[in-house]
């Protein structure tokens, strides 16, 4: 998408329990946005969630990959999830779906804190918690290959195979190396289980060391699993990019959510470079609170400014991060920060933040 485009075309599914509070909040946001810098951005409402699911059956109809390819530049997605869907099939479907169907295979989990006071960190600031944390994304644990024998039975076995393929590791290890260059970054930390998982991170290993010699500027480093999560909570400071398999990132960036102010905060990013790619907050639909009109939206409105920044609204997305910094700064924040605001009182807020840029 050039710097130059006017206009913006956005699917938006809001998804289950506080993704359909959090992300109109976001849309208004962008609208704000958009407003401000003379541009366009057409946002079209899809009903996938759990609501959909039980009524009609209807997950990720079979054609909408191919449609939000055609026709649209980005997508925004809330949350999955939902207790009357134990099977959680229809985030297996349309989440996990997405993400395998449109190949997004670099998962980008940003995990910076905006404004200390927010760090369970003692003695941490702004320059010590500075790292994103980049996920495989379309493989791993999460490719779905398994199976039960003997279902239901003193002899069950449940299998759950980990997939990892040469093309998968490289590419994801390649995407952290150019993503640390394209933003003046040195430092990028692989993280496996190699010392375990004999196979399936022993071809991590291999591929990281091949690659290093082509990326002479980076500085690399690798550690195991369990230690990165210590060391993440140590001294984070040590870390600038850090990559690995699907299920580590999970974890690893709610972790970094934590560190840097909470998960009401984190944003990310679903990306196969040059195609559709597809937006969401960090957190899921929050049951515990939905309905209660107090979820955070900050974190669908950082996701916002990756995805405008992502399409080339640079200067958009700017403002929408100078409004978040802002509200933090002056305390304007919901109850999960120790705040008073709602959700909507939050989106008005850094809504009327980002329209006084025009
Ligand atoms: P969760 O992220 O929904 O909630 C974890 C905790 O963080 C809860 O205490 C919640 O209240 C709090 N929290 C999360 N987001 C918040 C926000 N914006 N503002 C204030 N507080 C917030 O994780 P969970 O409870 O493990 O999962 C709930 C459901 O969401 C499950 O069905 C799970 O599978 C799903 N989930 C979906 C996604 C996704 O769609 N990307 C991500 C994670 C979990
Ligand atoms: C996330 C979520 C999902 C994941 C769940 C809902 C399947 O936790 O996006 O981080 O594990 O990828
Ligand atoms: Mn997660």
């Amino acid at each position: 998408m050039p710097e130059t485009a006017g206009k913006i075309r956005i699917a938006v599914i809001p998804g289950d329990g506080i993704g359909k509070e959090v992300i109109p909040e976001a849309c208004k946001v962008i609208e704000a946005a958009a407003r401000a810098g003379g541009r366009a951005a057409e946002m079209v409402s899809f009903d996938w969630g759990a609501d959909r699911y039980l009524a009609d059956g209807v997950t990720l109809p079979a054609d909408a990959p191919e449609m939000f390819r055609r026709e649209f530049d980005a997508i925004l997605l809330g949350a999955m999830g939902d207790p009357r869907v134990p099977s959680n099939q229809h985030a297996a479907d349309i989440l996990l779906g997405l993400r395998a169907k449109l190949d997004l295979y670099a998962n980008v989990r940003p995990c910076i804190l905006l404004d200390k006071k927010y760090t369970p960190l003692a003695g941490r600031s702004e320059t010590d918690i500075r790292f994103t944390v980049i996920r495989e994304n379309t493989e791993g644990l999460y490719v779905g290959v398994g199976g039960f024998f003997k279902k239901g039975t003193a002899d069950e076995v449940a299998l759950q195979e980990e997939v990892n393929t040469r093309k998968g590791v490289e590419r994801v290890i390649r995407f952290a190396c150019e993503f640390a260059r394209r933003n003046g970054l040195k430092k990028l930390c692989m993280s496996d289980k190699s010392n375990a998982l004999t196979f399936g991170h022993d071809l991590w290993q291999r591929v990281y060391h091949e690659l290093r010699p082509e990326y002479p500027d980076i500085a690399f480093s690798h550690l195991y699993v369990d230690t990165l999560v210590m060391q993440m909570v140590r001294d984070p400071s040590q870390f600038e990019v850090i990559v690995t398999c699907n299920l580590f990132g999970d974890i690893a960036s709610d972790l970094g959510a934590q560190l840097a102010g909470g998960l009401g905060l984190a944003g990310s990013g679903n990306i196969h470079p040059g195609s559709v790619s597809l937006f969401e907050p960090v957190h899921g639909s929050a049951p515990n609170i939905a309905g209660r009109g107090i979820a955070n939206p900050v974190g669908s409105v950082l996701t916002s400014a990756m995805m405008l920044a992502h399409l080339g609204w640079d200067r958009e997305s700017r403002w929408l991060d100078a409004a978040v910094r802002a509200s933090l700064r002056e305390g304007k924040t919901t109850p999960d920060l120790g705040g008073s605001m709602g959700t909507k009182e939050l989106g008005d807020w850094l809504a009327r933040h980002v329209a006084g840029h025009s």
